[in-house]
């Protein structure tokens, strides 16, 4: 099954309750919160504060990828504030697999993301702790970016070493996916979708793109 969750980078910040109700409306499994710190990425979001406000909104899993640095010290507010999974970046954590433990012993989901240049044997030893791997289809940043195509036969190569390794992890894609990446990106073994600028535009409903993106894939 695939699973298609909106970014809320690119909906209307101004309006972020109604956009992330709209995207659940429309049929989205989850909605993913990315958290920027201007130091981990060049860009700055939000916080712990988006989350609280935005789940006693929307019923599906509220999915936050935090691009900061020192993310443990935030597991426990972002915890609190509701987040079902936490989606860390490999290259913020020296200690990961102690990050990812705490991850679980909070009660929540893990992920991890890889930047582009991040090779997927790099999580090898921490397979058995993590829920979803993230591969970043960009450079993290900033949504509306184009494609790294050369980012598919990393997910293939992930997707063999799970597959070796018997591991249940899904495999999510972030970054440029739209109609025409999507199906590539299935192909190559993701079946977590994380969409932005494709979802939240001004060329067609939230309902009309998520719509779109759906039968993309089927
Ligand atoms: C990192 C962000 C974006 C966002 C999706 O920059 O994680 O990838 O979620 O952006 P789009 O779908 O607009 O490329």
């Amino acid at each position: 099954m695939i699973v298609i969750e909106a970014s809320i980078l690119s909906a209307d910040f101004a309006r972020l309750g109604e956009q992330a109700r709209e995207a659940e409306a429309a049929g989205v499994e989850a909605i993913q919160v990315d958290v920027m710190d201007g130091r981990f990425v060049p860009n700055i979001t939000f916080g712990a504060g988006v989350v609280r406000a935005l789940r006693p909104l929307v019923k599906v899993t509220l999915d936050v990828h935090l691009m900061i640095v020192e993310p443990e010290r935030h597991l426990e507010a972002f915890a609190k504030a509701g987040a079902d999974r936490l989606i860390l970046h490999q290259e913020a954590c020296p200690h990961l697999h102690r990050a990812l433990q705490s991850i679980r012993e909070l009660k929540m989901e893990t992920g991890v993301a890889l930047n582009p240049s991040t090779p997927p044997d790099a999580l090898e030893e921490v397979l058995d702790l993590t829920d979803l791997v993230q591969v970043m289809t960009v450079n993290p940043g900033w949504g509306g970016q184009a494609f790294i195509h050369s980012q598919l036969e990393k997910i293939r190569d992930l997707k063999r070493i799970l597959d070796k390794g018997e591991h249940s992890t899904r495999i999510a894609v972030d970054g440029g996916i739209d109609t025409n990446t999507a199906p590539l990106v299935v192909d190559a073994g993701a079946t977590v979708l994380v969409a932005g600028s494709s979802i939240y535009n001004d060329k067609a409903s939230v309902a009309d793109n998520v719509a779109a993106l759906r039968s993309s894939v089927v």
